[in-house]
């Protein structure tokens, strides 16, 4: 194995970038690093052809990116997923996977502790989710090649875009609102547990039950992220509504606001629902996922009456459907175990 390939965590002031990720991006939009011990060589330069970079690279290599360069790779990214994702000469299954890792990439930052989130990473956010909304309005085969290719290991970033193609897949399902307001309710989705990047990680991990003021502060999350959107973005876009909504519950158990269903708007409700399922159906580091049906009964049964009837009713259609499909979408919605 080439020894750029053997180290598996990136040098200090590096991160890893799959070569497959870049494959569709024409200019390299900063310089490319492989690792040639003891240190990090320069590889490509910023501005030159990236695909014929890529051509002569073996399958499965990575390259390294300098840090400082992080928000050039993933504005070059953002900006290369419609053609990953309008390829039709590729089948479904494959340009989704790649869609998801590009989408993996360059929203994993914006859900991180490590830096308060700004315009031009919400905005990076936005365009990203805009992509494959727009992609998935025109594609019923892209959709649920989308939901087969899942990660089921949760983690922000993840939880977000798995959570906002469930939405989607669903609002298209219902002919829920025209394209504009499918977009809105996406980036809802995409956006809802961004605040749970102020909850600390040791409450956010906790492999145990939380204590109430711990509780307290995870609750937080909801206002955080409301917050947080305005204040980068300079007003309440129209889906702030929906960061700020979804862990209501029809029956009144919900918080922030312990509201009933007549006050919660339904795009809200309907992330509620695909939320939970997708956080069920996901492998958490202290829990295991459950299938698809196990989650579907715990929010019927042990959760009755906190979701809204009729968006579960229409989802377990929607997931019903789409197994009978393809297998692969099958084995998804077993879960991982
Ligand atoms: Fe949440």
């Amino acid at each position: 194995m080439p020894l750029e390939q053997a180290i598996s965590s990136a040098p200090p002031g590096f991160e890893h970038v799959g070569a497959r990720l870049l494959a569709d991006i024409a200019t390299l939009p900063c310089d490319l690093y492989i690792w040639r011990g003891p240190r990090p060589v320069l590889y490509a330069a910023g501005g030159g052809d990236l695909r014929k970079v890529v051509a002569r690279t073996q399958h499965g290599m990575s390259f390294l990116v300098r840090d400082v360069d992080s928000d050039l790779l993933r504005g070059a990214l953002a900006a290369s997923l419609p053609d990953v994702l309008e390829n039709r000469g590729v089948p479904a299954l494959d340009r989704s996977k790649t869609a998801y890792s590009i989408a993996a990439k360059v929203l994993a930052p914006i859900f991180g502790h490590d830096r308060a989130l700004d315009h031009d990473r919400l905005m990076l956010a936005q365009q990203t989710i805009d992509t494959i909304t727009g992609c998935l309005l025109g594609d019923d085969d892209l959709v649920w090649a989308m939901v087969a290719t899942m990660p089921k290991q949760i983690a922000a970033h993840t939880h977000a875009l798995n959570t906002a193609v469930y939405g989607i897949a669903l609002a298209l399902a219902m002919r829920l609102g025209n394209a504009a307001q499918i977009e809105d309710l996406a980036r809802g989705a995409l956006l809802h547990d961004l605040g749970k990047a102020r909850v600390p990680k040791a409450i956010l991990d906790k492999p145990a039950s939380l204590n109430e003021a711990e509780w307290q502060v995870m609750r937080g999350h909801v206002k955080a992220g409301y917050e947080m959107v305005i204040r980068a973005l300079g007003y309440a876009p129209p889906y702030a509504h929906i960061i700020a909504e979804h862990h209501e519950r029809c029956d009144g158990s919900g918080y922030p606001g312990n509201r009933l269903p007549h006050q919660v708007a339904l795009d809200s409700q309907l992330v509620a629902v695909v939320d939970a399922f997708d956080a069920l159906t996901s492998r958490r580091p202290y829990k295991a996922a459950v299938s698809a049906f196990e989650a579907l009964r715990v929010m019927r049964v042990t959760m009755r009456g906190q979701f809204n009837d009729e968006l579960i009713r229409e989802f377990i259609k929607l997931l019903g459907g789409w197994s009978s499909l393809n297998e692969d979408l099958s084995a998804a919605l077993r879960g991982a175990g």
